[in-house]
């Protein structure tokens, strides 16, 4: 996170996957949002590698296409200028040719990123061959940076196997290990708001909290991802990496500071610290559900068994809840609960502190028999802010004590531009910041801390999975696992119980 006040330095952009969905949807989006705010260098170019036959007019056409396609960008003329400095490789990942080409392209001595927006199996084939063909070689002053999606292995042996294997052609210091969380305004917020305002540190421990919530909640279901999705499920595909970077930023001790590896050592060491889950814990305390047939927002969702590329059978789960322990002074003692899924009634990402209430014996004589619970929650998205629950004297002659929120909203607050979350770690990888990247060791922890989950269901295959409605708030064992210990979660839709 480093001060916004000039561009990078000259770089070329390599995309591996570059006619992929993620190009077209974020990418792109992303860079001409960077070119809009003034984050790209003036001399920058885009290679563009894929397999498909296209050539340098035809991948030129079809960045036009998908850039027209999403809002942002400074405007018409600055998808030109992407387009003059792209240029083409066709070619296997696997193919020596390729890379040679990928040589040519790039030209001698420049500094160059390269991304890797593939299916994870491609990772180490391509990683293996630019170590292969010396483009991953620094020299002269001139930097070559890896940039790697999620998900980073697919459990924990994967996940090491993976790290062994780039770690032999590049140094830690030139991968940027991406979890798009990390580059949203709201989840960056988190440290800002816990850091910088005084009030907070003092009361953020298990002597003042009573224990923490967090949902990822998405109305989206499976869409046209069967196929990857059904070897992956809403454990992996979430847990590791999106929450556990939320859980990380609210349970994390104060950093010395915000770059280098200050700000990931603290992060490390939240993983480091939660339980590990035995066999036991994985029944107990995990909860998994897959959607049935339903509707969202009116719209009727055929079951996730039904999807294009999905086993009819499949024990995939697209929902997820758990509770969690950090074994540390700060945390021992406060539940942490978490829970994603798709298909859901409402999309919403947020975080709830939930306060230890105050005693109830100053109001032991009045109507009152319960005290509003003071509850700090951390919108993150769609709604973007902040938000403090707090009991306050109801007007009028009896002592009566209700709930009210004060509330502040990102968009009331600041004048917010689109933008995808990836414009901040692009500029922040053509820096060399690697603060809200992914290191090995904290990949690792997150595999590690859900390894006994994903080995106990691979076990039990289909028993224990129970199907919730699409459109409702999940199945109601995720209810279960947080009511018998007398709480509840945040209420996803209005009528919601509490
Ligand atoms: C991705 C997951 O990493 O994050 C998707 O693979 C999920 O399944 C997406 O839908 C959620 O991202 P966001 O930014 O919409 O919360």
């Amino acid at each position: 996170m480093t001060e916004r006040v000039q561009p990078p330095p000259p770089c070329r952009l390599v995309i591996f996957g570059a006619t992929g969905d993620l190009t077209r949807r974020l990418l792109m989006p992303a860079l001409r949002n960077m070119r809009r705010d003034g984050l790209l260098p003036a001399d920058f170019a885009l290679i563009g590698v894929a397999s498909r036959d296209l050539g340098d007019d035809g991948f030129r056409q079809h960045l036009r296409e998908g850039m027209q396609a999403f809002k942002g960008g400074a405007g018409p003329g600055d998808i030109d200028w992407f387009l003059e400095r792209s240029r083409y490789v066709s070619g296997k990942f696997e193919s020596a040719e390729t890379y040679r080409s990928v040589v040519d392209g790039l030209g001698r001595d420049r500094n160059a990123l390269f991304y890797l927006a593939t299916p994870p199996s491609e990772f180490a084939v391509i990683a293996r061959q630019l170590g292969k063909a010396g483009l991953l070689k620094q020299s002269d002053g001139h930097w070559r940076r890896l940039i790697i999606e999620k998900p980073f292995g697919h459990d924990l042996p994967s996940a090491v196997a993976l790290n062994r294997e780039i770690l032999k052609v590049a140094g830690e210091d030139q991968l940027f290990r991406i979890d798009h969380y990390l580059g949203k305004e709201t989840v960056q917020n988190i440290l800002v708001f816990r850091f910088a305002n005084g009030f907070v540190e003092p009361l953020w421990n298990r002597d003042h909290i009573d224990h923490v919530r967090i949902t990822v909640a998405e109305t989206v279901g499976v869409e046209q991802r069967g196929k990857s999705y059904d070897a992956t499920g809403a454990l992996r595909d979430m847990v590791p990496n999106h929450l556990f970077q939320l859980l990380s930023l609210i349970a994390m001790e104060p950093p010395s500071c915000l770059g280098g590896d200050a700000l990931r050592n603290e992060k490390a060491k939240v993983l480091e610290a939660v339980h590990s889950f035995g066999s036991q814990d994985s029944h107990h305390n995990a909860v998994r559900g897959q959607y049935g047939a339903g509707s969202v927002d009116g719209k009727p969702v055929e079951a996730y068994r039904r999807s294009p590329d999905v086993a009819p059978e499949s024990a995939t789960e697209t929902f997820v809840a758990m509770k969690l322990g950090i074994d540390n002074w700060r945390w021992a003692g406060v539940p942490f609960y978490l829970r994603t899924g798709k298909a859901l009634a409402r999309r919403r990402t947020d975080i709830t502190v939930q306060f230890k209430q105050a005693p109830l014996t100053l109001f032991r004589d009045t109507p009152i028999e319960r005290l509003p619970t003071n509850d700090l929650a951390l919108h993150i998205q769609p709604e973007e802010g902040v938000t403090l629950r707090f009991g306050v004297k109801v007007p009028g002659p009896a002592m009566l004590i209700d709930g009210v929120d004060l509330k502040f909203a990102y968009e009331d607050a600041f004048r917010r531009m689109p933008s995808t979350g990836y414009e901040t770690l692009l500029y922040d990888c053509m820096l060399g910041d690697a603060s809200l990247f992914q290191r090995a060791d904290s990949i690792e922890a997150g595999w590690r801390v859900i390894q006994p989950i994903l080995e106990a269901w691979q076990r039990e295959g289909a028993q224990g999975l129970s199907i919730y409605p699409a459109g409702s708030t999940g199945p109601q064992e995720a209810d279960q696992l947080i009511a018998r210990d007398g709480r509840h979660w945040r209420p996803l839709i209005k009528d919601e119980g509490q």
